[in-house]
């Protein structure tokens, strides 16, 4: 077995043959941030083998860009060949994965890396002034699901369920009068990894991306669903949203795959993204978004507890 890693004190690689309990990718996950498990994986089932260690919940993302394969909650990520800037996994609701599993079947020769970045490290090389900004009004995202999205998400659970649900915790959600979800997240853009330190997740810039390219992520959608501001409601400068895209840019890590790799990314304290690449070429990378018993929004993904549809 050879271990090394992949950033300053950050991303270890393990390259099999190798056996591992979950402590140890406990472990692993807590002093680097992410793993990358190299040549690990001959299929999907070894995937999910693996993925299984640490939770026995995953959410089902509802975007129509992604597929359900095998079995609902591995999922393809987002479709096309466009980069993607770094981001923490849904953490513009209250429901966001505490692990995000990434399997490679395949990777086109040039481009298509996914990217990784240390959200400590973005953290700490903000500007003061964003920074005392961010801390004192904290950010607000405004959220609309459509009803298909919606059903991925919660499948066959009444309305009155969902918005009990979101409000326990921490959203203010409606169902509209067209059958959407709209729902209000007000949170800090920080949070703390488990040594104390402050870690920026960088859920913010994404949003700008959306913006200006919707296609990406919703195809023919062209309802704006996705959006952010301060948590007093004021419009946050284009200054700070380049700030942050200036400085995703400068602490990105690609990672070139290679058929059977698999990535662990502790979704609090390391961002991830990816490279464009050529269309012609195909990239075919699967994620499985897991859930830890201390996430607030277990209980969500143990159908039993939420009351279904009849
Ligand atoms: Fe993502």
């Amino acid at each position: 077995m050879k271990e090394n890693l992949i950033g300053d004190n950050f991303g270890i690689v393990l390259n099999a043959p190798y056996s591992i309990s979950s402590k140890e990718i406990h472990k692993y996950l807590e002093q680097f941030g992410c793993i990358v498990f190299k040549n690990w994986a001959n299929n999907r089932e070894d995937f999910k083998t693996l993925s299984e260690l640490l939770s026995d919940r995953f959410i089902t993302h509802g975007a129509k860009v992604r597929r359900s394969v095998d079995h609902e909650s591995t999922q393809t990520v987002t479709k096309g060949p466009d980069k993607i800037i770094l981001h923490f996994e849904m953490h513009y609701s209250p429901i966001a994965p505490d692990y995000m599993w990434f399997y490679c079947e395949s990777a086109p020769k040039k481009g298509g890396e996914t990217t990784l970045g240390n959200g400590k490290e973005l953290y700490m090389s903000l500007s003061s002034s964003t920074k005392s900004v961010l801390h004192d009004k904290g950010i607000l995202y405004k959220n609309i699901w459509a009803k298909e999205t919606i059903e991925k998400y919660f499948p066959e659970t009444k309305r009155s369920s969902i918005i009990e649900a979101l409000d326990s915790l921490g959203a203010q959600a409606q169902f509209l009068d067209n059958g959407e979800l709209q729902f209000f997240f007000r949170t800090s853009p920080f949070n703390k990894d488990s040594r104390g330190d402050w870690v920026f997740g960088n859920t913010i810039a994404i949003h700008h991306q959306y913006k200006k390219n919707l296609k990406l992520f919703q195809e023919q959608d062209q309802t704006l669903r996705h959006e952010v501001c301060f948590g007093d409601g004021t419009q946050i400068p284009d200054s700070i949203f380049t700030e942050i895209e200036e400085l995703s840019e400068k602490f990105v890590i690609p990672y070139k795959w290679q058929r059977g790799d698999i990535i662990l990314v502790d979704n609090h304290t390391v961002l991830h993204g990816r490279n464009s690449y050529d269309p012609k070429e195909e990239r075919e990378i699967l994620v499985r978004m897991g859930i830890k018993p201390s996430n607030p929004a277990h209980f969500l993904f143990e159908p039993k507890k939420l009351e279904n549809a009849s």
